[in-house]
Order: C-alpha cells, then structure tokens, then sequence
C-alpha cells in the first residue's frame, strides 16, 4: 500500500513555513489505517516488546491499536498535568514551541522491553524525552515506530545508536 496517498498536506499550519503532514485522513480510512498499524506490528512482533508507549496524543491513535494488535500493554506518556497518579516529568522541545512530558512512576517495571510509538518522527525531541523517562523507570527502549518520518530534520540522530527506527512513510 502506499500509505503516502493517504497523508494530507497542509501548507503554512501551525505556522508560516510548516507544511504539516495530517494523519486525520489516513485515520478515516479503515483500511489503510489498518494496514500502517499491521504492518508496523509485523515489523516489531519478534522483538520480545513487553510494553507499547505512546506520547500525548497523536502517539496514542498509533501507540494504542499497535498494542492491542500485539497483545501486549500501553503506557500513555501525557503532557505535564493530565496523568492523576504520582508521575516523572522532563521538559523538551518542539519542532515550533516547549512543553513537559510526564509518565506515571509505576508505569514501567526495571528491565521491562517497551517500544515507543508515535505519528511523526521529527525533530526527535519527543522521542529523546520519551527514552529519558522510560529509561528513568528502569525500562529497557527496544526501538520506536512512527507512521511519518521528516528525514531532513535528521530526528534519528537523537535516539540512542543501536535501537530500531521503524518508519512507513519518509518526506
Ligand atoms: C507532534 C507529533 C510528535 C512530535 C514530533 O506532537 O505527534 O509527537 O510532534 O515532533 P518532534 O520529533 O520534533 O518532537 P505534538 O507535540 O504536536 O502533540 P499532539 O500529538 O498532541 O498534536
């Protein structure tokens, strides 16, 4: 499938000079939504994944059927206030703006293989953090999965050598 034909472009969103990649409309087609999440489940099935987690919120629509598809369990990583139990917080920032990302401090048990999933692959930021805190718990980052990878940005250069990068589609 070529899950491109699905990726809506937006010129000047959110700002003058973004050309932003919406997902929405992969999302409304079944089938092709259905597609990108198995075949990025087939990519990582044989990697012994204990936990999917998925940033705020984009990484959940992605994170979220990627682990059901996989039987395995889902961590939420939310933006700083949102999670109501005890949590572990680290800032970070975007390809336009900052924010805090939090995850509840129980989430993850030392040693526990966890793949982080998310929509887009950009500056990296969000996955650097997304490692920090899973590593901060203890949890071993096996690799990440995206839909959409923005190669110029060279986000890859920000996760740890060694670790799988899955991504389907790359602009
Ligand atoms: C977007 C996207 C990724 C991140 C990628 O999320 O969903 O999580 O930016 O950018 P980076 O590689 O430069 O960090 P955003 O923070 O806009 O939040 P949203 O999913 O709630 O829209």
């Amino acid at each position: 499938m070529n899950f491109k034909e699905y990726i809506r472009v937006i010129e000047d969103f959110p700002q003058p000079g973004i050309r932003f990649k919406d997902i929405t409309t992969l999302l409304q087609n079944g089938a092709a939504y259905k597609e990108a999440i198995d075949e990025i489940a087939r990519f990582v099935k044989d990697k012994e994944i204990d936990l999917i987690a998925g940033p705020e919120a984009r990484g959940f629509v992605v994170g979220a059927p990627l682990a059901y598809a996989l039987g395995v369990g889902f961590v939420p990583i939310r933006k700083s206030g949102k999670l109501p139990g005890k949590t572990i917080e680290a800032d970070y920032s975007l390809e336009y703006g900052k924010d805090k990302l939090a995850v509840h401090d129980n989430a993850i048990k030392p040693g526990q293989r966890v793949l982080i999933a998310d929509d887009l692959l950009a500056t990296g930021g969000t996955i650097k953090t997304c490692v920090n805190l899973i590593e901060q718990l203890g949890g071993e980052v096996v690799g990440s999965a995206f839909l959409i990878e923005l190669t110029y940005l060279n986000g890859r250069e920000q996760l740890p050598a060694g670790k799988d990068v899955f991504t389907l589609i790359q602009y």
